[in-house]
């Protein structure tokens, strides 16, 4: 007996290996996109304009991806600048390779074509793109990604009927490279022209509108609804009915029901709505927040066989501060439901983790040369001319940048500081740390700072300055994992996250005015070991520019 399970076990051990190898081979699926990046000219605020196109789209076509997938996107830069895409919120785990930063990617030069290759892993939710290089997002470029769970991956709620995604943000007349010149000038850009949702601005009351989406009577649906404007908050309702939200940037919240939402720069929020209402046209209304001027968007949401036009009374936005402090309070994580991975969510204990590092952010406005510039920590980046992190794996990082010009606290004159120190922002982020992040806010405009390779706990968002005390009042159970945080004037907001994903990220306010004057820095997350068990190796089919150009390629990663 004993000897015959042996030579079982014996001839069953070359089936078992050819499992361990097919199961290692059964790769994930890939899906493949060819974009044609063109300029065009355009009207969304009622004046011809120009504006870029993807595959002649405005805003660009949806990525719509399932986790896992490995995406292989073959861009052509068909404009007259450099150009490279940036995937918000997407964790490019181990590749910060393909990250689409001027700190990561060389660019794409125009008239040329270069090819993505990345993989979803891990994440499921609402994400999207835009063109990171030359301040190209005032003029488009921009679109939704979506991630997909995969079937055997339970959801919490029903599968919606359709699921819509929808791109709001403020925009400006004038194009990228007026409005680039501008800030080049030192000067602030004025308050900008309008609102668009999905291209457009919308009339009210206007008879011959087309309605951005159609609904089933009875049916849900899903409304992806992401920031990618400008300066401002917006914030977005539904005439006439509720939503109920599912997903903040890539993680299922409880489900609460709002009649409406503040959506800062760079935020993504999921809901449900039903068309249970009567059978008419209603208005989607995306409007500026926290400004003294009132700019806004309408979308028409069509019933299918409905009868009439829209009311042209449309529901008000909530006027004041601590509506949306209390509103981002009410956002808790669903524990029990699972994400990308069969697991609960909450089965990541994040509050019981040590915090091994803490660093303070401040942001200021101020001057270099007499122009204005905004910085942090009293630092205003400007891009070393190779992208940071070529410099790194070439190892000459000391010809362009040094690490650590800022320290983990502001400088103690940050508040009369007004003439800053400029050049690459980097500091060196040792490899799984669990740190935390405070980004104190001394202006009287709302911040929204967004940081690429990770999702983070924002666990506290208060007015005042942040004390070591504070900590008392973290939320240390059910924050909402997620990309990008909001903080109001004078106050502070507290991130938590483990730097477990080895590479060079990019930490930006998510106003691209503000960044493009210096307002971002980089987190270099270097594996020790240099092993690719942590970080992959430089792409074959990278570019390299700059004082990388002609060198040999540094010997790859080991095992
Ligand atoms: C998106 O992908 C999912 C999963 O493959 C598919 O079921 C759905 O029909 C797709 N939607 C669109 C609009 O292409
Ligand atoms: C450019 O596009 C061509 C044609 O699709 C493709 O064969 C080539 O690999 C692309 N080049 C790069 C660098 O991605
Ligand atoms: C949380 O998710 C579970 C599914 O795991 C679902 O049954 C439950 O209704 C959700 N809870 C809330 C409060 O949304
Ligand atoms: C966290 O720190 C405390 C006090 O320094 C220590 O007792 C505890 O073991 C640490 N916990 C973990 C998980 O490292
Ligand atoms: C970064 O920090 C790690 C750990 O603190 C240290 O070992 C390493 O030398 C630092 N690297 C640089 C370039 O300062």
């Amino acid at each position: 007996m004993g000897k015959r399970s042996t030579l079982m076990s014996f001839s069953l051990l070359p089936w078992l290996l050819s499992m361990v190898v097919m199961v290692a081979r059964a790769e994930d699926p890939y899906l493949f996109f060819e974009w044609k990046v063109t300029y065009g000219t355009l009207s969304p605020l009622g004046v011809p304009q120009q504006v870029i196109l993807i595959n002649g789209q405005f805003p660009g076509p949806n990525l719509n991806t399932t986790t896992n997938n490995n995406i292989v996107l073959n861009v052509f830069n068909q404009l007259d600048e450099p150009l490279l895409f940036h995937w918000s919120g997407i964790q490019q785990r181990k590749n910060s390779w393909q990250d689409g930063t001027p700190g990561t990617m060389c660019p794409i030069l125009p008239g040329t074509n270069y090819t993505y290759h990345f993989q979803v892993k891990d994440q499921i939710g609402s994400y999207f793109y835009y063109p990171s290089t030359g301040f190209m997002r005032a003029a488009g470029g921009f679109g939704g990604l979506r991630v997909n769970s995969r079937l055997l991956i339970p959801v919490p709620f029903a599968d919606p009927e359709d699921d819509y995604t929808v791109m709001v943000g403020d925009w400006y007349k004038d194009g990228h490279v007026a409005l680039r010149g501008r800030l080049n000038s030192g000067k602030t850009l004025a308050r900008p022209d309008g609102v668009l949702m999905n291209g457009k601005q919308g009339k009210v009351g206007d008879p011959k509108e087309e309605p951005l989406f159609t609904m089933k009577p009875g049916k849900t649906y899903r409304y992806r609804i992401c920031n990618v404007g400008m300066k401002n908050s917006i914030n977005f309702r539904f005439q006439g009915h509720h939503m109920k939200l599912v997903e903040i940037e890539g993680s299922h919240t409880v489900q609460n029901v709002y009649d409406s939402l503040d959506i800062h720069l760079g935020q993504c929020y999921s809901v449900l709505v039903t068309a249970d209402k009567e059978p008419n046209d209603y208005y989607m209304i995306a409007s500026t927040r926290f400004t003294k001027y009132h700019l806004q968007a309408t979308g028409i949401v069509r019933y299918q066989g409905g009868k009439g036009a829209p009311s042209t009374i449309l529901p008000e936005a909530p006027t004041n501060w601590a509506w949306s402090l209390n509103q981002f309070r009410s956002f808790r994580w669903n524990l029990t439901a699972s994400a990308a991975r069969p697991n609960p969510q909450g089965s990541y204990h994040y509050g019981q983790i040590n915090i091994t590092r803490t660093i303070k952010l401040v942001n200021t406005a101020g001057t270099i040369d007499g122009k204005l510039r905004y910085a942090i920590n009293g630092h205003s980046h400007t891009d070393s001319e190779t992208p940071l992190k070529l410099l790194e794996y070439y190892q000459i990082p000391g010809k362009e940048f040094k690490y650590d010009v800022i320290k983990d606290e502001p400088p103690s004159n940050i508040d009369t500081l007004d003439k800053f120190t400029t050049g690459p922002n980097v500091l060196n982020g040792t490899f799984r740390n669990f740190i935390e992040i405070i980004f104190e806010n001394h202006e009287k405009s709302i911040q929204s700072w967004h940081l690429d390779g990770y999702s983070f706990f924002p666990v506290a968002i208060e007015v005042g300055e942040w004390k070591p005390e504070k900590r008392k009042n973290y939320n240390l159970l059910d924050a909402v994992s997620r990309y990008a945080i909001q903080v109001y004037p004078k106050s502070w907001a507290a991130i938590m996250l483990t730097t477990d994903n080895a590479g060079m990220w990019q930490l930006r306010n998510e106003s691209p005015e503000r960044a493009y004057l210096g307002q971002q820095m980089y987190i270099s997350v270097l594996s020790p070991e240099r092993s690719l068990r942590d970080e992959y190796n430089l792409p074959d089919n990278s570019l390299v520019c700059g004082a990388v150009k002609s060198m040999p390629k540094p010997p790859p990663y080991s095992i």
